[in-house]
């Protein structure tokens, strides 16, 4: 078995271990949920405090122009494009992501006139099931949503499908899709491809130019750690601007907002598909964010997660073997940067260790989830963590009866 000591040694041994001191983060809490809302970061702390003195501060209304607060959302969607392996000008950040899926999803329905379903996966997050049943209930036309089993896709593509929305990274288990294979198989189909990237951006390398995917979406207060509530990013592929419609148009998706034109005419690229003033503020966090990826590669971000996920499967396997069940794949190529247990009393587990200042989180009905992120996740804090599942487990600390009530975020 892998001892504390060999942890630590791979930790001293980790080209990515200086990185966790660009984060706030207090040796106190072991921090295991990233994966969900990803930590304050220094540079992170430094652009919001510059923003709010500097450019709003002192520069009042001039900072529009001067701080470059206007070109934020298409500047911020050049430094993601390379983590989508996107090109400049085809990502834009604004909005959330339930936002930009919608706006996506009522665009592509409208450049397939001749087809009527949209396939999405059945255990898809609920935002993007909810967001589209309202498209299909604003689209103009009988829209047929059909959540299916993803596994059966092959069965449901055909000639009436018009768009098939799927989330890269399974929220709740952690499995990843194929990303090229299952956009190939959707064009076979003569449909649209639709990617949520929500649980990838950020812990996995992607292709979308290689892919040749239509349209994604994903959010930065994940992986990117762009702060609650983070603006979201839309990637839409250059051969369709111009030709996707934003089906939510405002001035500053407009081709001259300040002529006040009456009329309707889009910007030219991504541009389009912004609709209200940026979140000016929020966009500042997550530039400074961004700065610790310059100190490193996506690859690496990789293999180090894969690292992570595998020890600690690794270490639940023999320290909890027929107590708690590894739901997430073994499988390399199929899997994200979290790992999901299950047990009946998951919710008491990770309260339990929160008590503990070990935090991960708990998803409906029966999931314990534990999120990797590589920049600042130690090999010791996996070791830790599962000497403190081991503990609680052992101790029947998650059947304390503070714990029936459920938080209601969980
Ligand atoms: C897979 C997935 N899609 C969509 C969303 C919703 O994001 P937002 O709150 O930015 O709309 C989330 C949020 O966690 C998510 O995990």
């Amino acid at each position: 078995m892998t001892t504390r000591e060999q942890c630590a040694a791979r930790d001293a041994a980790d080209p990515l271990a200086p990185l966790r001191d660009a984060f706030v983060l207090s040796d106190e809490v072991l921090y295991l949920d990233g994966n969900s809302l990803g930590p304050l970061s220094v540079g992170a702390r430094r652009r919001i405090i510059e923003t709010v003195d500097e450019e709003w501060g002192r520069g009042l209304i001039r900072s529009w122009n001067a701080a470059g607060w206007m070109a934020q959302p298409t500047a911020l969607g050049d430094r993601l494009a390379p983590f989508i392996g996107a090109r400049p000008g085809e990502v834009v950040v604004a909005d959330t992501l339930t936002i930009l899926l919608a706006k996506a999803l009522i665009g592509a329905l409208r450049l397939r006139p001749d087809r009527h379903v949209v396939l999405t996966d059945e255990v898809n997050f609920h935002s993007d099931l909810y967001i589209a049943g309202g498209v299909a209930a604003l689209a103009g036309r009988p829209i047929e949503i059909r959540p299916i089993d993803r596994t059966r896709l092959d069965e449901h593509l055909g000639p009436d499908v018009a768009l098939v929305m799927l989330t890269h990274v399974d929220f709740r288990t952690g499995e990843m899709l194929d990303l090229a294979g299952v956009t190939r198989r959707v064009h076979g189909a003569g449909a649209l491809m639709l990617w949520d990237f929500a649980h990838s951006t950020g812990a996995v390398p992607l292709d979308v130019t290689g892919a040749d995917v239509d349209f994604a979406a994903g959010c930065a207060y994940k992986y990117l750690n762009g702060g609650p509530g983070a603006p979201a990013f839309l990637y839409v592929r250059e051969s369709w601007q111009g030709i996707l419609e934003n089906p939510l148009p405002g001035w500053l998706g407009h081709a001259r907002p300040f002529a006040f034109e009456p009329d309707y005419e889009p910007a030219p690229g991504v541009q389009a598909f912004v609709t209200s003033s940026p979140s000016v503020i929020a966009l500042a966090a997550l530039d400074g964010a961004l700065e610790v990826f310059e100190r490193t590669s996506l690859d690496e971000v990789r293999a180090k997660s894969l690292a992570l996920t595998d020890l600690f499967i690794e270490l639940v396997e023999e320290r909890l073997a027929g107590v708690v069940e590894v739901v997430t794949p073994r499988d390399h190529a199929r899997r994200g940067s979290q790992v999901a247990l299950r047990h009946t009393e998951s919710y008491g587990i990770i309260q339990a260790l929160i008590a503990r200042g070990v935090i991960g989180d708990f998803r409906d009905p029966d999931i314990c989830r534990f999120g990797f992120a590589p920049l600042y996740v130690r090999f010791v804090d996996v070791y830790d963590a599962v000497e403190h599942l081991v503990a609680v487990i052992e101790h029947e600390e998650h059947r304390d009866p503070a714990y029936r009530t459920r938080n209601p975020v969980t």
